[in-house]
């Protein structure tokens, strides 16, 4: 049921009456061209199998690592030891093409879908690339749009405008090169331990905490690898809180997790290979008045970045200062079935099934905000 005119409009005429019926089919861009291909395998099964087969059909759409899309005619599903299962990419010689303005094809034959979950993170999924290609195409899509995707994944952008609305992050240095300029820039601005990070990325990669004056220039070859641009940025001492924030104009959070690294921190690692690297609490052990700020503060960094659907927002709780710091927020976050957004949704009260099917709501009604708007002046 939408809460906006299309819904009712389907109500009134009988196609629409029973394309309301109808299960809605549901394209899952899984994949990609991303360091983080893999996950979003991971995060595609778990989507597939919390799908309420009553109401949606999933369309598996596979992206390979060199960009191509390859319909599946069935998940394929694959368990990996310690990992859970994974949705491949069965490769195909009959790729999809969109067509702008009208959809999916293969071949002459078009696809029927009626909205798309992107279940892509880092590049060409979460920032802003394949939201634009979807709005070219004019078919709903589940998450943020165009803008709010491209500003949340440059970790400078995002933190102006969050800075802009008086929110508190963590201090940063732009960094473009690895000259001794920059090195001396770097070093006159923070001591050390400090952290030298891709501007856009994720999952860690490229990321690296810097102890001392030998380790940066190494640290800044490696991170260019992945960025043209870096941010420098003071090693915060303090506990690492994660909250799950849902909605369009009027996004709820819910009781913020924590990340407990095991050993050093948050890295590629522990994220995603030791399942022992770090522990997750859901919700976090938090006195009632920090959950509450730390809710607030989500609500408010996801709305300075207009956000719509979903985001997962990351922040520093310091040790010696108690101060609350907005690290990032992840418009795409990992939403495999021990993942910490759909954990924090369901702990708060919205099982898995539920989240998406809430998440295809805000889709729809994002989209038909759009397809009232006036376009042309005849
Ligand atoms: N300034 C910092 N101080 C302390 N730890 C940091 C800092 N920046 C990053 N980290 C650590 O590195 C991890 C990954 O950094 P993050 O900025 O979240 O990038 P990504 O987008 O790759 O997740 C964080 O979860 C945290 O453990
Ligand atoms: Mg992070």
């Amino acid at each position: 049921m939408w809460v906006n005119g299309v819904a009712r409009l389907n109500y009134l005429s009988e196609a629409g009456y029973y394309s309301s019926m109808k299960k809605k089919k549901i394209g899952l861009l899984y994949g990609g061209r991303s360091g983080e291909h893999e996950v979003s395998l991971r995060s595609a099964a778990s989507v597939i199998n919390n799908l309420d087969p009553d109401k949606f059909e999933p369309i598996p759409i596979g992206i390979d690592k060199i960009g191509i899309w390859h319909l599946q005619q069935r998940g394929s599903f694959r368990s990996i030891p310690g990992q859970g299962e994974v949705l491949e990419i069965i490769k195909n010689s009959r790729p999809l093409a969109l067509v702008p303005g009208k959809g999916f094809y293969q071949g002459e034959e078009r696809l029927e879908i009626d909205v798309i979950f992107p279940v892509l993170h880092g590049t060409f999924g979460e920032d802003g690339t394949i939201q634009g290609l979807l709005e070219v195409v004019d078919i709903p899509y589940v998450g943020a749009g165009v803008l709010a995707s491209s500003m949340a994944m440059d970790k400078e952008k995002a933190k102006i405008l969050w800075q802009k609305e008086g929110l508190p992050v963590v201090d940063f240095l732009v960094v473009r090169d690895a000259s001794a300029g920059a090195v001396a820039a770097i070093e006159q601005t923070f001591n050390y331990p400090l952290f030298v990070k891709p501007a856009a990325g994720g999952s860690s990669v490229g990321i690296h905490k810097v102890d001392s004056h030998a380790e940066l220039k190494p640290a800044l070859a490696d991170a260019f690898n992945y960025a043209n641009k870096l941010l420098a940025e003071p090693a915060i001492d303090g506990r690492e809180l994660e909250c799950s924030v849902l909605g369009n104009h009027r996004p709820r959070a819910f009781p913020p997790g924590e990340i407990l690294p095991q050993h050093g921190f948050y890295d590629y690692n522990s994220k995603y290979i030791d399942p022992e690297g770090a522990l997750l609490a859901v919700p976090a052990d938090l006195p009632a008045e920090t959950a509450k700020l730390v809710e607030e503060t989500a609500v408010r960094a996801y709305l300075a970045l207009e956000v719509s659907g979903m985001a997962r927002v990351d922040f520093f709780l310091e040790k010696k200062s108690n101060k609350l710091l907005i690290n990032e927020l992840n418009t795409l976050p990992g939403f495999t079935s021990i993942s910490m957004y759909p954990k924090l949704c369901e702990k708060g009260g919205l099982p898995y099934p539920d989240l998406l099917e809430q998440l295809i709501e805000l889709a729809m009604e994002s989209h038909a905000e759009k397809n009232r708007l006036t376009y042309s002046f005849e």
